[in-house]
Order: structure tokens, then C-alpha cells, then sequence
């Protein structure tokens, strides 16, 4: 869908995560977060939201559970991939931002992906899901250097979409 798009950060293998949290951190790239995401509707799994130190201001979350939660203002909880996909019709773009599990059930409906290619390999829990990168039109936004790791920011729109 056009309006669905990914945002991850990942290593040489697809790394995600480990024990429910990130595996690289780099400024420059929570500051790219922050500015594909600000002001659009960011979709996530539960396992991420409990990972997120706190509510991430100024984006309403929208969150997949199976449970009954009531997390409050700015947090929709939605029970299943049939409503999920009913709720982000409501919005011009949404920006799913993980986990594992909710990049694997999204990546066939989302149109555009944000990823962030870390050139660096780690012990993980996690992976984002492969992809046939010959379905994708491929640019390259930014290149980053962090403690001696290059990372680039790579934008994959869907061809044809
Ligand atoms: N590198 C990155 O860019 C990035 C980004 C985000 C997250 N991560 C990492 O990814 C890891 C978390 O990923 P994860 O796969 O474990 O968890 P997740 O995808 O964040 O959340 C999984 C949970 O979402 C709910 N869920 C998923 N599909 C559902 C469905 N169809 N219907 C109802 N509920 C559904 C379930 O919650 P209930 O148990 O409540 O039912 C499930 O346990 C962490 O390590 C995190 O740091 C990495």
C-alpha cells in the first residue's frame, strides 16, 4: 500500500535486535528516526513498545497486541493484521517501526522502506526479513561513520508502486 513505509536499522545479515532491545546505537541515525517519523502515525509490536524508554513524542502509536491494554492518550491498540490494516487507511502515511515480527507481517504491503545498513555484523535474536532487492527501486540518502562503523541510509521504494 502507498502509504505504508518501514523504517529499520539493520546489520550485514539483517540483524534487529537482541533481549528485547536495539544492538547499535548511533546518534545520527536516532536523529534520522526522529525525522522520518515526526508528525506520522508509527506503527509498532508490543515487544517494541515495552522496549521504548517512554512514549515517543509528537506520533500517535499505534500498537499490535493480542492483549487488552489501555495505554493511555496518543496509543491505539489495534488485535489483528485485519484491523491494523483498517487503521492506517485513516492516514496519509504511516511509518512501521518494528519489531521482527511486525516487519514480517508488513513487508509485503509497504511501498517504501527506510533502512538503516549498518556495515557491521553482531549476535542477534531478531532479524529484519530477507528481501529480493530486485523488487525495489534503490538511493542512497546519507553515509555515516561512527566509532570507526560506516552506516549508510538507504531508501527502497517497491517498483512499480
Ligand atoms: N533495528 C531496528 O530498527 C529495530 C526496530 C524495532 C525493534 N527492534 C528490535 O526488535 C525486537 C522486538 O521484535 P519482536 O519481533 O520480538 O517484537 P515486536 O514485533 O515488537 O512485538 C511482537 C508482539 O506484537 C504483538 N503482535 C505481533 N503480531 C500480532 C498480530 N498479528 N496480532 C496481535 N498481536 C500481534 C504480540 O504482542 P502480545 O504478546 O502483546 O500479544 C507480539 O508478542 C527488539 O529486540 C527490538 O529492539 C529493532
Amino acid at each position: 500500500m502507498k502509504n505504508i513505509s518501514m523504517i529499520a536499522a539493520v546489520g550485514k545479515n539483517l540483524e534487529l535486535g537482541r533481549g528485547n532491545d536495539l544492538i547499535w546505537h548511533f546518534k545520527e541515525d536516532m536523529k534520522f528516526f526522529r525525522e522520518q517519523t515526526m508528525g506520522k502515525p508509527i506503527v509498532m509490536g508490543y515487544n517494541t513498545l515495552i522496549s521504548l524508554p517512554k512514549l515517543l513524542p509528537g506520533r500517535l502509536h499505534i500498537v499490535l497486541s493480542s492483549k487488552n491494554l489501555n495505554l493511555g492518550d496518543g496509543v491505539v491498540v489495534v488485535h489483528s493484521m485485519d484491523e491494523l490494516l483498517e487503521e492506517v487507511m485513516k492516514y496519509p502515511e504511516v511509518m512501521v517501526i518494528g519489531g521482527a515480527s511486525i516487519y514480517k507481517q508488513m513487508i509485503d504491503y509497504s511501498d517504501k522502506m527506510y533502512l538503516t545498513e549498518i556495515d557491521d555484523e553482531a549476535f542477534a535474536d531478531v532479524y529484519f526479513p530477507s528481501f529480493n532487492k530486485n523488487e525495489w527501486d534503490c538511493s542512497l540518502i546519507s553515509e555515516h561513520i561512527d566509532n570507526d562503523i560506516k552506516f549508510n541510509h538507504v531508501l527502497y521504494k517497491r517498483k512499480g508502486s
